[in-house]
């Protein structure tokens, strides 16, 4: 079996001021005062915040990464952000494909692979995310979507060294709600299964992150399912006590 670095990752969202880098802070210091053996950390927050958390993060062993890119390397697309400037803020993670963006800004499958693909070009690893809605998994079509939107947003050169895959189902997204875990196991080992066949030992070896809903009194027993190889969290990775909360998993 290959042996798997798990990765708990804070995705801010739309979150934060220049005074959130107080919890930046503070989530160094826990982390020093209690050191984490079994995951990597990493903290996505807005862009505004990437410049000082670029410092503030260094030698702190929590990684930086950027919420979205764009899928051109640079030009004329007023507002955007490309993966070589995150490359350049220090970032090695970016997120693409979160539903947010699928819903919010109309990211479908195709862009979300072109957007991985400049963050391979960029040297980023790209974390792609994936989800059922709820109407999908109430018409009994969870394993389908899923199926699909891997297939099509994962750029043909993906591997360990790039690419992490984030399953969240959207109904568990801020709402409190999380799957079973056996229903987490049957979702997770579908992508493992998937990834295997289109990429085979660098497949085996890829990073499945749940996300949805992740909090300290979840994380244990979320995270000790079958190919979940850590956690991307939103809302409960704003502050530092309860996002140290949920690493506590990899202690
Ligand atoms: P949540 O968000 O932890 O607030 O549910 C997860 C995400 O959207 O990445």
């Amino acid at each position: 079996m290959t042996e798997i670095r798990a990765l708990v990752a804070g995705n801010w969202k739309m979150n934060g001021l220049t005074e959130s880098a107080a919890e930046a802070r503070a989530l160094a210091e826990f982390l020093t005062q209690d050191a984490v053996s079994g995951c990597s950390v990493l903290l996505c927050p807005p862009f505004t915040l990437l410049a000082p958390f670029a410092s503030l993060l260094e030698g702190t062993g929590i990684g930086l990464g950027g919420q979205d890119c764009h899928s051109n390397r640079a030009g004329a697309n007023t507002g955007d952000i490309s993966a070589e400037m995150l490359k350049d803020l220090g970032c090695e993670y970016v997120i693409v494909g979160h539903s947010e963006r699928r819903a919010g800004h109309g990211e479908d499958d195709a862009l979300v692979r072109a957007k991985a693909e400049a963050a391979h070009e960029a040297g980023l690893k790209a974390i792609v995310c994936i989800g059922e809605t709820q109407d999908k998994r109430q018409a009994g079509q969870t394993l389908d979507v899923i199926q699909m939107q891997l297939a099509g947003s994962l750029p043909d050169g993906s591997g360990i060294g790039n690419t992490l895959v984030a399953y969240e189902p959207v109904w568990a997204i801020g709402t409190g709600l999380t799957p079973s875990l056996e229903d987490v196991g049957e979702v997770h080992s579908l992508i493992r299964q998937d990834l295997i066949a289109r990429f085979g030992t660098e497949g085996a070896g890829m990073n499945i992150l749940y996300g949805g809903s992740v909090k300290p009194s979840n994380a244990g027993a979320l995270m000790a399912v079958d190919n979940v190889d850590g956690a991307l969290v939103g809302g409960a990775s704003l502050k530092a006590h309860e996002f140290n909360g949920i690493i506590d998993a990899y202690r």
